[in-house]
């Protein structure tokens, strides 16, 4: 069997947890394979709404196994939260989610280090969620980190050492901090970690491989987060495409199956960096207030603009999309017309391929087509989609050559509309 995965093509927030929910009843397993709790995905049924942070979006539909892969950075402290909250409402997950034992734990001081380093960086801050993932990346690459089969072994000692490390270079930084607060619950956290299985999660997703069992990885953040192919600097800390998938479950590259791009209508962004279609006029307004496009994270408003095919043509490329999914559509509906970014002006050059940089003074070039002006949330079929809804998604298929196969009109696990195709 194959490793299908489905990820954001833009800059995070897409509705990743949703269609996870959705997708999940067709697979045995649901891994996620980076980043940690700076992810906010939020899942609606049955008139509960829920937003998972640390945790695999599959643990809601039966006893799937859930899998929290090696790539993803863990706090123990919002992992116990998390934990307590789902058991409140009556779902324990010791029996279903796995947690590997490779995955690196982010750790109190990591999060003063975060909010130390984005105070020095004053007006060119990145907009982090300040949950440490920058720190803790930066550690598991400099080879400093702890992971999460350390807290079996003696792991006071070893916070206590890293912990040290980190105080001296939060000095340097000169930020000021209550390290109380932070370490509050750290202990307890531990703990209920120790409550799970932990695994060696690379041997047992392959071993799911070989008897034939089905995997859906689940992306946090989106391509144009990426460390590598995103905005940078202005980005995470991790590798958000297709190919961090293999890295962060340990699965060979041929065993990847479906690249599920799922993408909104339009564009949002929370956080500082370039958005070449952003607006910020009253279509930018009604966005926000019709998508209520504030961060699941942290709260902060999205910034909104217009879909931009530019930055979603290559996203489809470095990921290897062979299926679309178009979330928030009947967000789009209050519109007479609707605009589409097909190239971006920079000076006197046209470029329609996305560039190294994307300036100040870069201006969309738009193609404008007729909005819907209709209300989508109840349409049950593909068959009652408005013609210019048709238009819309096919001028979208053309463009970059990949056919969309599922379309979102409204937050609810129920309000997704699967197209064959
Ligand atoms: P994720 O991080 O990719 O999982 O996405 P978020 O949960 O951060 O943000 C997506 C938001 O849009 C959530 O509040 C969802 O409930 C909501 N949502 C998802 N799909 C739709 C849709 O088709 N229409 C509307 N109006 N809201 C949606
Ligand atoms: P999901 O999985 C949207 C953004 C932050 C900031 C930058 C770096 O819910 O789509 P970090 O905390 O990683 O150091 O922040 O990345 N960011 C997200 N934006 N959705 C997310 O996750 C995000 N995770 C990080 O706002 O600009
Ligand atoms: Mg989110």
């Amino acid at each position: 069997m194959k490793v299908d995965v489905l990820l954001g093509l833009q800059w995070g927030d897409e509705g990743k947890g949703k269609v996870v929910d959705v997708l999940t009843p067709k697979y045995d397993v649901v891994t996620r394979f980076q980043g940690g709790p700076n992810a906010g995905h939020t899942l609606e049924f049955e008139g509960k709404k829920f937003v998972l942070h640390n945790i695999p979006s599959g643990i809601f539909q039966g006893n799937k196994v859930n899998i929290i892969g090696n790539g993803v950075v863990l706090d123990p402290i919002i992992f116990k939260q998390e934990t307590d909250e789902l058991k409140k409402q009556g779902i324990d997950l010791t029996e279903k989610l796995f947690i590997s034992k490779k995955a690196h734990l982010i750790l109190p001081t990591h999060r003063i280090l975060d909010a130390a380093s984005e105070a020095a960086k004053g007006k060119t801050k990145i907009g982090s969620t300040l949950k440490g993932i920058g720190p803790t990346y930066m550690d598991k690459t400099g080879r400093n980190g702890i992971r999460v089969g350390d807290i079996l072994n003696d792991f006071d000692k070893k916070y206590a050492a890293l912990r040290e490390k980190h105080l001296q270079l939060i000095e340097m930084y000169g930020f000021e901090y209550n390290l109380e607060e932070y370490e509050e619950g750290l202990k307890e956290g531990i703990e209920t970690l120790k409550q799970f299985t932990l695994i060696d999660s690379e041997l047992e997703l392959n071993r799911y491989l070989k008897n034939g069992q089905s995997i859906l990885a689940e992306g946090a953040q989106g391509t144009l987060l990426d460390i590598d192919f995103g905005s940078y600097p202005f980005v995470t800390s991790s590798n958000t495409v297709c190919a961090g998938a293999c890295i962060g479950m340990g699965v060979p590259p041929r065993s990847i199956g479906e690249v599920y791009g799922i993408f909104k209508a339009y564009c949002t962004r929370v956080g500082a960096g370039p958005f070449p279609t952003e607006l910020f006029d009253e279509d930018g307004e009604r966005m926000r207030k019709n998508g209520n496009e504030f961060g699941s994270t942290t709260g902060r408003p999205r910034r909104c603009g217009w879909l931009d095919l530019v930055a979603l043509k290559y996203s489809v490329m470095i990921n290897g999309v062979s299926r679309l999914i178009m979330m928030k559509s009947d967000v789009l509906s209050c519109f007479d017309t609707i605009k589409i970014a097909t190239a971006y002006k920079i000076g006197n050059d046209v470029v329609e391929e996305f560039p190294f940089e994307l300036p100040e003074g870069l201006e969309p070039v738009y193609k404008e087509m007729p909005g819907w002006n209709c209300d989508l949330t109840a349409i049950k079929s593909e068959d009652d989609f408005p013609a210019e809804l048709k238009n819309y998604i096919r001028f979208i298929e053309e463009e970059t050559g990949v056919p969309i196969t599922i379309v979102s009109v409204g937050p609810d696990r129920e309000q997704t509309i699967q197209i064959e195709k």
